[in-house]
């Protein structure tokens, strides 16, 4: 190993990477270079290779093809340990921790500081090193519940402390922040300036651009598997980035169509549940897209969950063309005509060892069987017309979803929910985790839902999106609805200061 002048290597040069599955050509000869103390953002449509690029550099993706290179030696990385020995930490976009261990076990798995008696593990000092690694975040979270009971932001936490806690010479972050709002990605980008400054160099996936804008010195664009530039973040303006990951102009993001407001087809009356939710009153219209603003904890999915049956609410009532209604569970909601697309698709959304075809089908059996068998060809004709629609990038529909990419897999979620034909569709987080070019197929299609009379439910934390995509907009904080307008005279600055409790 040389030791002349260090700093100006590269903490990792990634050479001609290439790699195939069946069918897909992931990454076709791809080169990245990251410097110790850059924030270097790996940028792409959904399924242009981001994570499988990273998948290789962290040994959990074997490569076809290409070398990896660290303080000018080609290194060999067979596998995850492999690559953190070398100092390489990932934070998944799909999450790694481990449901059942609390959180401070999940941060030091596999490294936990012993006791004095050799096999023991020193409990107190792992407590207080998780919780110091988790406030330095400034996050909210007691590092001894179970990962399972924590939030979709709180895992996301734990698993940036994971990643963070220990030293890297280079760390990856898989879209850290798809499930965080402006609070945790405050911190988030305070301690990616902290790992910057100590000469880390990371990795930033994103396809918020604003964030790229904010934190990256250097941005690298794929598209359909191959290197198609990189660039100094100074040279690039937003619409430059947009048109190398597409190929092509895309102009308009948020085309809002409103469509004709109708009667009233759901509200909720008083509906309270203890510590959660607070008399909260909403009614959404045939046609209306009611978007949902609040942070992250504000209630806002438990608000969701509770209008669809998930959990139960100790208070108040939900009506139906101005009918009560009992919603007891997911199966009389969807019985009622009430879906609920999750920002969880791996909890909630996706049976993910099935096929694109099966998950598509699976909430509205009943419009594809006849006499209780599966009628197989209008299957295939109606997965493979979402699939085209949603510009779903797979194969066949015969893949298995865990198999796609991140985004690709959220648009499955959408499509099954298209498919059983919901009188009130509540959408949480809809665009999470999907590329610019397909957020725009999102509204359309939301567009086309509110045209045909479905009342919309649209749970966002991208201000813009709830801004432009809603009728109407409530702001949640605390449990409770605190403020309540016409989409027209909203501001981002009038939300924020709602959703963060001011009056
Ligand atoms: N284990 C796998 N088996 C088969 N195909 C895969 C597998 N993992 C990824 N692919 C395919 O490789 C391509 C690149 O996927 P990748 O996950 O790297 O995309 P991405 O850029 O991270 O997209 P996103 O923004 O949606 O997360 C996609 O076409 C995907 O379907
Ligand atoms: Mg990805």
């Amino acid at each position: 190993m040389s030791t002349a002048a260090p700093s100006t290597h590269p903490v990792i040069e990634m050479r001609g990477i290439s790699k195939s599955y069946p069918g897909v050509r992931a990454l076709d000869g791809v080169s990245l270079t990251v410097m110790p103390g850059e924030v270097h953002a790996l940028v792409g449509e959904n399924g242009a290779g981001k994570s499988t690029l990273m998948k290789i550099l962290a040994g959990a993706q074997p490569r076809d093809a290409g070398d990896i290179i660290m303080r000018g030696d080609v290194v060999t990385i067979d596998g995850p340990q492999r690559a953190m020995d070398l100092g390489i930490s990932i934070i998944y976009q799909e999450f790694n921790l481990v449901p059942y261990l609390n959180a401070a076990e999940n941060i030091f798995l596999g490294r936990e500081p012993g006791a004095r008696i050799p096999g023991f593990v020193d409990f107190r000092r792992m407590y207080r090193e998780a919780q110091e690694v988790v406030d330095r975040l400034g996050v909210k979270l007691d590092v001894r519940a179970p990962v399972h009971t924590l939030s979709i932001a709180q895992q996301q936490m734990v698993e940036i402390a994971k990643a963070t806690s220990r030293k890297s010479s280079v760390i990856v972050m898989d879209e850290p922040s798809a499930t965080l709002t402006e609070h945790e990605l405050v911190g988030l980008f305070k301690l990616i300036r902290q790992l910057q400054a100590e000469g880390v160099g990371i990795v930033y996936i994103s396809h918020r651009l604003e964030e790229v804008f904010e934190i990256a010195d250097r941005v690298t664009v794929l598209r359909d598997g191959r290197h198609i530039a990189t660039h100094g973040i100074a040279e690039l303006t937003r619409d430059d980035i947009i048109r190398l990951m597409v190929g092509r102009e895309l102009t308009q993001m948020i085309p809002k169509v409103p469509a004709p407001i109708g009667d009233a087809i759901l509200e909720v009356q008083g509906l309270s549940r203890r510590n959660v939710l607070q008399d909260i009153n909403l009614t959404v219209r045939k046609g209306e897209v009611l978007g949902v603003a609040g942070l992250v904890g504000s209630g806002r999915t438990e608000l969701a969950r509770a209008i669809f049956g998930a959990d139960r609410f100790d208070a108040g009532q939900i009506l139906l063309d101005g009918k009560p209604v009992r919603v007891r569970s997911p199966q009389d909601a969807i019985r009622l005509g009430i879906g609920l697309v999750t920002e969880d698709r791996k909890a909630q959304g996706l049976v993910l060892g099935m096929a694109v075809r099966e998950n598509v089908t699976l909430a509205n059996l009943a419009a594809i069987s006849r006499f209780n068998f599966i009628m197989a060809g209008r299957e295939r004709g109606i997965a493979q017309g979402y699939v085209s629609d949603l510009g779903i990038r797979t194969p066949s529909i015969e893949q298995t979803v865990q198999n796609l990419s991140g985004g690709n897999q959220q648009k499955v979620v959408l499509a099954k929910w298209l498919f059983t034909d919901s009188r009130v569709l509540i959408f949480d987080e809809p665009t999470r985790g999907i590329d610019v070019g397909a957020k725009t197929e999102i509204y359309q299609l939301i567009n086309d839902l509110a045209a045909k009379g479905v009342g919309i439910i649209m749970i966002s934390s991208e201000l813009p999106e709830v801004l432009g995509m809603s009728d109407r907009i409530v702001v949640m904080h605390e449990g409770r609805i605190v403020g309540a307008m016409p989409a027209s005279e909203a501001t981002q600055v009038d939300i924020m200061h709602l959703a963060t409790g001011g009056k």
